[in-house]
């Protein structure tokens, strides 16, 4: 496995611990090597003292298991240079050789760009240049996110990376997908008989998609200032929860079954016309406030952010799938930096009773919807909210919950989703992975959003105090269909 940018924040806290928990595992041949590449000045010694102290930090498995781990580290090698230099890949192409012949590698690589979405192209192209996407063995390239900044730039990518390497070589990868709760979405909805009937709009209100988070921009800021909340979170993370969510049954959990059935919704969503555009997207920027009782800083006052930013860290909007399915039923997506809890979950909101009996317009204690949330984060889970009569002498109705806890249900503590994506990546099963008209669907209805934000709002970015959940707009684009946000 090759990382481009091993040095980096990702490597540290994620790909490494991924790395090592599959080695405790016992799920990486013995022969598994790992060349870490970066402009960062290490040699080998310095690199893997630097990926000791990223486990011991990071990892969710603790003790570390020092004789797995040291076999691990005795593996790991590093090349410090520019990614634009051709020198690089030619120290990589003599040291990938020499694992071949000393460690048994077999020509087999695995090449993690893990760098700034700008490199993705010049870091292929290298590759090819210098005779390393073809070889004995297999060649697989993973891209991490986001995949382009727009529908045209994540065309004009997937057409040179298709140049260079075949669609299965190619891992477009969304770490959503490795989470276990994200695939317990199709476990619930097709492994149980008493979903799928009642997952139409005859019988569902709407759907509400939430990602939030308490943090802020971190130590992240001019990745962040480029990408914003939609290119961040939404065109990928969420999308894909979308199609997940909304998708038709596969034939078979074969990964082109699957990606099909995921495209047709993402190809169903009704692009937003101009109007729909003031009524149906809203963006926000945090402003000072407070987390967990502590203040936070205003977005525009973190280091590396230009004062007169007008990238969003919140965004919602409202969208249809016009296919037989969904067709009517509104989709509520929201996603916040700083906002007042964090967590991601999904709400399946089904139609109230019929006005008769409970629901009439008269009653003292109209009933409320049913609605099935998928915890994806944390405290992960499934409950239902139903109505129940309150013990006593008169018709009292009260919501109450149905819960399962992942936590408690299940002694094993979850995989972190690296962990499968890593291996999938390695067996070379792309069933989690986004295939390349899935990544420019999402983007051709997120680009007329931004291009909006970007031509026509741009003198003026609603604000919302860090710690609450967005601009007062959020609330309103819920209010004129009669519905609210969720409270997570
Ligand atoms: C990343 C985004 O893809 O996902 C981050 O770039 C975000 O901004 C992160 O914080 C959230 O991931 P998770 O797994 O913590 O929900």
């Amino acid at each position: 496995m090759v990382i481009f940018g091993a040095t980096g924040d990702l490597a540290h806290r994620k790909l490494i611990p991924a790395v090592y928990s599959l080695a405790y595992d016992g799920l990486l041949p013995p022969y598994f090597s790992l060349v870490g590449v970066a402009v960062s000045d290490f040699d080998d010694a310095g690199f893997r003292e630097e990926m000791r102290v990223a486990v011991n930090e990071f990892s969710r498995l603790k003790p570390i298991n020092m004789a797995i781990f040291n076999a691990l580290l005795d593996r790991m090698y590093f090349i410090k240079g520019d990614f634009n230099d051709p020198a690089v890949y030619q120290l990589l192409q003599a040291r990938l050789e020499m694992c071949d012949r000393e460690n048994g590698t077999r020509g087999n690589r695995l090449f993690y760009l893990s760098t700034a979405p700008s490199l993705f192209a010049s870091i292929t192209a290298n590759l090819e240049k210098n005779g390393l996407s073809t070889g004995k063995g297999w060649q697989r390239v993973v891209i991490e996110k986001p995949f382009g900044r727009d529908l045209a730039s994540a065309q004009e990518l997937n057409s040179h990376l298709q140049k260079i390497f075949s669609e299965d070589e190619i891992f477009r990868i969304d770490h959503y997908l490795g989470k276990e709760t994200v695939q317990n979405i199709l476990v619930l909805r097709f492994a149980n008989g008493i979903y799928e009937p009642i997952w139409r709009n005859q019988f569902i209100d709407h759907v509400q998609i939430t990602v939030a988070e308490t943090l802020g921009v971190g130590r992240r800021a001019g990745y962040y200032e480029e990408a914003g909340a939609v290119r961040d979170m939404m065109q990928n993370h969420m999308m894909q929860l979308l199609a997940l969510i909304a998708m038709e049954p596969p034939i078979n959990l074969q990964a082109e079954h699957i990606r099909n059935e995921k495209v047709k919704v993402l190809e169903s969503v009704r692009m937003m016309n101009a109007k729909d555009m003031k009524t149906h997207a809203v963006r926000g920027q945090y402003n000072r406030g407070y987390i967990d009782g502590k203040p936070v800083k205003g977005y525009r006052e973190e280091e590396g952010i230009a004062p007169q930013s007008r990238t969003e860290t919140f965004a919602c909007v409202k969208l249809f799938i016009d296919n037989w399915r969904w067709s009517g039923v509104p989709f509520y997506l929201r996603h916040g930096k700083r906002v007042a809890k964090g967590g991601t979950e999904i709400s399946i909101f089904f139609k109230k009773s019929p006005g008769i009996l409970f629901n009439a317009a008269d009653s003292e204690t109209p009933v409320d919807h049913n609605v099935l949330t998928l915890r994806v984060q944390p405290d992960e889970g499934v409950s239902l909210r139903m109505e129940a009569k309150v013990p006593g002498q008169i018709m009292q109705i009260q919501s109450v919950k149905m819960d399962f806890r992942f936590g408690s249900e299940f002694a094993a503590s979850s995989p972190e989703a690296y962990e499968r994506l890593l291996l999938d990546a390695m067996i070379g099963d792309a069933t989690l992975f986004i295939r390349h008209d899935e990544a420019e669907q999402s983007w051709r209805f997120f680009d007329p959003v931004l291009a909006w934000w970007r031509d026509e709002g741009t003198r003026f970015i609603p604000s919302y105090a860090a710690g609450t959940w967005g601009p007062v707009e959020a609330e309103q684009l819920l209010l004129p269909d009669g519905r609210h946000w969720r409270r997570l």
